[in-house]
């Protein structure tokens, strides 16, 4: 679905967080049977940072929101809304969110975890435009935050190679002036949930019986084929929907999951590369969080300026996917 938004609100401060932690290609060597060759030349993932065994996702949730704070100047205690997204929160409930609410003494907020994986971050921010929009809330919280090494099987060479932990928090704030949400294009296919997803409850889906005892079980090809077919349609769409082409985009910010993904998506869209902002390659893919701490990076090294059109994507299991236009107005 593509729409066209009647935006009143605008992203205002960004904040992240990483794990001091690091675990190199050459680390996973001694792990299992891989090599620092075959993963940057797979996925382009150099390193990945990893929680300590007493952090959690609201750890590095909190932390997000603090490195904003501090950054940007703002305050949260007047914050109507806090929106988290993540597929690793500390407990099945309550909510990170909550936590979030707790430590920062947020008087009013309603707060709620958003699960949709790693097109999370896209699709948190497009409630919270909606919400604003609609009236119903001034001034929304919104975080990215995952911690998939405590999902991880470490014995699993296909899948441990490729995540990490991190974190990602903005602010988006009522501007009927000058709003900064131009358009968004969302889908799913829920058919093609069993070829990523750990267990829980339940250990079947439809008439499958499923694997991996609660850590995270893929199959990357096949996820690689959605993602390379169904990303660039939807960045079509979604800048269409805005009047725009691809050439009104300054940055594209894709989920790094893989930067052989992002090539080849890239290609077929006809976007260059270089103007395409990425975190995998020393922070893996932080579900979730990789398209804030892309943002962010993006930002630090001068590339992104205010005032400048970017283009996030989200994708992932589900499968699900969120592409949104935006406008860099901090
Ligand atoms: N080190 C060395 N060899 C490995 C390996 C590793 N870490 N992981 C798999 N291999 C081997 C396989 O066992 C296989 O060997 P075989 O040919 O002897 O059977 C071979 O490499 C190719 O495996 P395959 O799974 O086909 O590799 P691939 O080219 O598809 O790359 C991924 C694997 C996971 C990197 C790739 O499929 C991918 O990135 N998919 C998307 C995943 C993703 O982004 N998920 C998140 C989306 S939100």
């Amino acid at each position: 679905m593509s729409m066209k938004t009647a935006s009143k609100a605008r992203i205002t401060a960004i904040g992240t967080c990483v794990p001091a932690r690091v675990l190199t290609n050459f680390d996973l060597e001694k792990m299992v049977d891989t090599s620092d060759e075959w993963i940057v030349q797979r996925t382009g993932i150099r390193e990945r940072r990893i929680a300590d065994e007493n952090q959690f996702t609201s750890d590095l949730a909190i932390a997000a929101v603090e490195d904003m704070i501090k950054a940007y100047g703002k305050t949260v205690e007047d914050v109507d809304l806090i929106l988290v997204s993540t597929t690793t929160p500390d407990y099945p409930f309550p909510s990170v969110a909550s936590r979030i609410q707790a430590r920062f003494g947020i008087g009013q907020a309603g707060a709620l975890d958003v699960n949709a994986t790693c097109a999370g971050f896209a699709y948190a921010l497009h409630l919270a435009n909606g919400m604003i929009s609609a009236g119903l809330h001034r001034k929304v919280l919104v975080v990215a935050a995952e911690t998939l090494s405590k999902v991880t099987d470490y014995t699993d060479r296909t899948t441990c190679i490729l995540f990490g932990d991190g974190a990602g928090a903005v602010l988006v704030e009522r501007d009927e002036q000058h709003p900064g949400f131009l358009a968004a294009h969302l889908g799913t296919k829920g058919e093609g949930g069993i070829h990523l997803y750990r267990t829980g409850l339940s250990r079947r889906m439809g008439e499958a019986e499923l694997a991996g005892n609660g850590c995270i079980v893929q199959n990357g090809r096949e996820v690689y084929k959605w993602a390379v077919t169904t990303v660039p349609a939807g960045m079509a769409k979604v800048v269409e929907q805005a009047g725009l082409t691809l050439g009104d985009v300054d940055w594209f910010i894709p989920h790094s999951a893989n930067l052989r993904m992002i090539e080849s998506i890239c290609e077929k869209s006809g976007f260059p590369l270089e103007k395409t902002l990425y975190s995998m390659e020393y922070y893996g893919n932080t579900s979730a969080a990789t398209i804030p701490l892309a943002l962010s990076l993006g930002i630090r090294d001068g590339k992104v300026k205010p005032g400048d059109t970017l283009l996030l994507y989200g994708f992932g299991g589900g499968l699900v996917h969120a592409g949104l236009l935006v406008t860099w107005m901090p």
